[in-house]
């Protein structure tokens, strides 16, 4: 007996389109959506607690109003989160890929909870490089970032570039004195950890067990490191 195709499990396409990271293909598994991305698993509707925790983390103890970037939209878990917290008065979400987008409007929207109308919040389609490198975004008080499985593990070759030195140092500069970074990780990435360890004085790894496989982590950098070379004023 056949059911209705996606219904009963097996993951089924809704719709595939040429993204600005190659291809982006949106498909239906029961009654959850997954995002896959340049080939790569992004990010789908089923659990979304360490992508919740990213926001939770960075903005706890930060007293209001704060200014919040998130990188990469995805299904919505984190900006939805970000919404919940009092404190957060203002959410800029970086996303590159018009479709993504597109499907908040749609099937999506239920996940993020029509979150992309909210007055508080400002919608860039654009490259999260191209916005860190520019002196005039910012200062924010929590960056957090997902936009890959991982510092280690990303969609595209390109992104691999925020997680250097280079990109550490766009990153601290965007933000405000008490601000924090905080970088989801499909799993530990010891490199990383050491080069935030360089540049920030206080950094955590959280743990966030999942149902299958290693925990997924959050990283949380706090206290910016004056720049290599530079002396404080
Ligand atoms: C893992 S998902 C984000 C999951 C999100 N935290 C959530 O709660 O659903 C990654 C998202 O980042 C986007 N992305 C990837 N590279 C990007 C980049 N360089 N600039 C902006 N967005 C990017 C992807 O299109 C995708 O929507």
């Amino acid at each position: 007996m056949g059911g209705i195709p996606g219904m009963d499990g097996e993951p089924v396409v809704v719709e595939r389109v040429a993204g600005t990271g190659g291809e982006l293909v949106l498909r239906r598994a029961g009654e959850h959506l997954e995002i896959i991305g340049n080939g790569v698993f992004l990010m789908d509707t089923r659990n979304g607690e360490s992508e919740r925790l990213l926001v939770r983390a960075a903005v706890a103890g930060l007293r209001a109003p704060v200014r919040l970037l998130i990188g990469g939209l995805g299904v919505g878990f984190s900006l939805a989160e970000a919404l919940l917290l009092p404190q957060v008065a203002q959410v800029t979400v970086v996303e590159r890929e018009r479709a993504v987008i597109g499907w908040h409007r749609t099937l999506l929207c239920p996940w993020s909870r029509g979150a992309l109308d909210d007055p508080r919040v400002t919608l860039e389609h654009a490259d999260l490089l191209d916005v860190v490198a520019d002196p005039a975004t910012g200062p924010f008080d929590a960056l957090c970032l997902d936009i890959d499985n991982g510092p280690d593990w990303t969609v595209t070759p390109d992104n691999a570039r925020l997680y250097g030195p280079e990109g550490l140092e766009l990153l601290a500069a965007r933000l405000t004195h008490r601000g924090v970074l905080a970088v989801w990780s499909a799993n530990t990435a010891p490199r990383f950890e050491a080069l935030l360890r360089e540049r920030f004085a206080r950094v955590e790894a959280r743990r966030v067990p999942v149902p299958r496989g290693e925990p997924d982590i959050v990283y949380l950098a706090r206290e910016a490191l004056p720049a290599a070379g530079l002396t404080p004023a």
